[in-house]
Order: structure tokens, then sequence, then C-alpha cells
């Protein structure tokens, strides 16, 4: 990787991704691009433009103009408000990553695609969910990462595309509040114990599924486009995971360091559909086996981690 397109840059993921890539690979050589105005840190510290991804034309112009050799394709509906808009969610997702895939072929970039537990659905084995194995998704979003999935293998097989995908499970971070999923509790159990010293949680408390801390979810995506072609037996996408977390768990990790934290519950019943329907536990063995992946982030660590930063801001 030398030149670098990112797209959907000031969300979750790429408001970390962005300056990790700045970092390694030198801040001019990172192009970042949204359809809003992101943060000013992001703007500030190296190229930004904005760009509508579902624009084939402005994505490529802006590919062409940076002579990027890698896109990082973030820009997305996430699970929870592609339900409220499922026909949204489709639009956004399958065009810009049919954009994406096109400029790559067009401009021979490698490609980074991220999937999701969400590419499951309730007939998937649950615990633990193989690498490969039943995908039935139930939601829209669900529905777009499974249908990206075949699109960039087919875009590698076909057209010799390197695409490369990661099916990323619920991520915590601080900054960039999470952009509308179901796994953003997660996110928001810190910022309301900090500040209230509890927290109403729209899943039960029992609700099971695989989480990472974000500074590990970056070095996977970039531990993989560095990872070398020969030895991938799979490309997209990757199941990787850090922990298994539910409310209660992660309550009481919390408890730790906020005594008297309390959590209660006030289910929505379209996103505990949606947590119901994803694995309890993925195996990504096949990850740790082809690129070498291994989290740095435990639930302790990572709780520890983030009440500090979240204290501070
Ligand atoms: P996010 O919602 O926080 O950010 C998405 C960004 O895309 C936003 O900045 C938004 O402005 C931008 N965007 C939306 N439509 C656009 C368009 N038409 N053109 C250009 N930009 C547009 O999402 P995220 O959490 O950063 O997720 C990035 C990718 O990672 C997505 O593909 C998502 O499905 C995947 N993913 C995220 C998680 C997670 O927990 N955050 C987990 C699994 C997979
Ligand atoms: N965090 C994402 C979501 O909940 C999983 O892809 O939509």
């Amino acid at each position: 990787m030398k030149r670098i397109l990112v797209t959907g840059a000031g969300g979750q993921i790429g408001s970390w991704l962005v300056p990790e890539l700045r970092e390694i690979y030198g801040a001019s050589k990172v192009l970042a691009t949204d359809l809003r105005h992101p943060k000013a840190e992001l703007v500030d510290a190296g190229p930004f433009q904005l760009v509508d991804a579902t624009n084939p034309k402005a994505v490529g112009q802006a590919a062409m103009r940076h002579g990027a050799d890698t896109i990082f394709h973030l820009a997305a509906i996430l699970s929870a408000v592609g339900e409220r808009d499922p026909r949204v969610a489709w639009h956004v997702n399958m065009t810009s990553l049919e954009a994406a895939l096109e400029v790559a072929r067009e401009q021979k970039c490698a490609l980074f695609v991220p999937s999701s537990i969400g590419a499951f659905g309730s007939s998937t084995p649950k615990d633990p969910t193989p690498q490969d194995t039943v995908m039935r998704p139930e939601t829209m979003y669900g529905i777009t990462k499974l249908a990206g999935e075949l699109l960039c293998d087919y875009y590698h097989a076909h057209f010799g595309v390197d695409t490369r995908g990661i099916r990323f499970p619920g991520i915590v971070s601080y900054g960039a509040p999470p952009g509308g999923g179901t796994t953003d509790w997660a996110v928001d159990i810190f910022h309301k114990a900090v500040r209230h010293g509890r927290y109403t949680c729209f899943l039960r408390g029992d609700s099971q599924v695989d989480f990472m801390y974000m500074p590990d979810a970056v070095s996977a995506a970039i531990q993989l486009m560095e990872a070398d072609a020969a030895r991938l037996v799979h490309r997209n996408a990757f199941n990787v995971t850090a922990m298994q977390l539910t409310p209660e768990k992660l309550a009481a990790e919390i408890r730790k360091h906020v005594p008297g934290f309390a959590i209660s519950y006030e289910v929505d019943p379209v996103r505990q559909a949606i947590a119901d329907s994803w694995p309890r536990r993925i195996d990504d063995s096949a990850a740790r086996a082809e690129w070498g992946w291994k989290p740095v982030y435990d639930a302790a660590a990572m709780t520890t981690d983030m009440l500090g930063h979240v204290r501070t801001a």
C-alpha cells in the first residue's frame, strides 16, 4: 500500500483507521473521503474530499487524482438504521460497493471491504460459528454484507481484483460515535457509566455476540491488506473476534471501576431480534492461520482503557 483512498472516512472505524494509515504510510498518501464533513482533526491532518461513494464517477476521479493503489471502502448503512429504511440500506451499500469494485478493477487498486457478523443469520451454527457455514441473514444490512462478500470474491476470481475483507464483530471505541448498529450499546454504556452511573440497555442482559476494541480492528484491517496473498485461502471475508460480551458481563466489568454502576433494560424488539439472529461466538482460526490475526485487548483491558479515555473526554 502506497497511496490510499478511504470512503466513509468520518465514521466510527474511519476516524481511527485514517490517522493510523497516515501514521504508517505518510499523511499526504491517505485521502479521506466522506459524504459529510468529518471532525476537523481528520481534515487538518491530511487530504480530505467530499465524495458520495454511490457515485462511481466521483470515486473514480478521486482515486485517479490521488493515484490510489489501495481503497478502504467503509461507507455503509449499519444494521439498525438499515432496518428503518431497508431500500436506502440496499441502495447505499450495494451501489457504493459496485462503484468501489469497478474503480478497483479499472485502476488496478487493492480493495478492503468490511463485512460483519451481520452476514450470518438464525440458521447459522451459533457457538462456534465456523468460517465457512450456512449464511442466511435476515436483515437488509446482513443481506448487503453477504451479497458484498460474494461480489468481492467474484471480482477477484473473474477480474483479478485483490479484494480482501473481515467480518467485523461489534466494535467498541471512544471518539466518533457508532453509526446506528445493534452493537452500539457496548459504546454507549461507557459514556452513561461515567456521566450518570447507570445505563438503560436496549437488549436483554444475556444477549451475547462477539466484540473487539477499535485498536485491534484497525490493526486487523491493515494487517490483512499487508498479508502475503499466497497465504490467503479465504478472502471475503474472514471471521475475527476478540471477546464475547453480554450487557450483564460488560456491566460487571465496568462495576469494577465504577462501584454501584447500575444497568436496567428496555428491550427494543427490532434490535433484539437482530442480535438474536447473530452468532454467539465466531471461530476465527482461519484469520489466525492465514494472516496471523491475534487481538491484544480482552474485555478487562478494553474496559480499563475505554473508561480512562471517556473520563478525560
Ligand atoms: P459509520 O456509520 O460510523 O460510518 C459510515 C460512514 O460512511 C459515515 O461517516 C457516513 O457519513 C459515510 N457514508 C454514508 N453514506 C455515504 C455515501 N453515500 N458516500 C460516502 N460516505 C457515506 O460506520 P462504521 O462503523 O465506521 O463502519 C464502517 C464499515 O465497517 C461499514 O461497512 C460497516 O458495515 C462495517 N462494520 C462496522 C462495525 C462496527 O461495529 N462499527 C462492525 C462490522 C462491520
Ligand atoms: N456493529 C454493526 C452493527 O451493529 C455490526 O456490523 O450493525
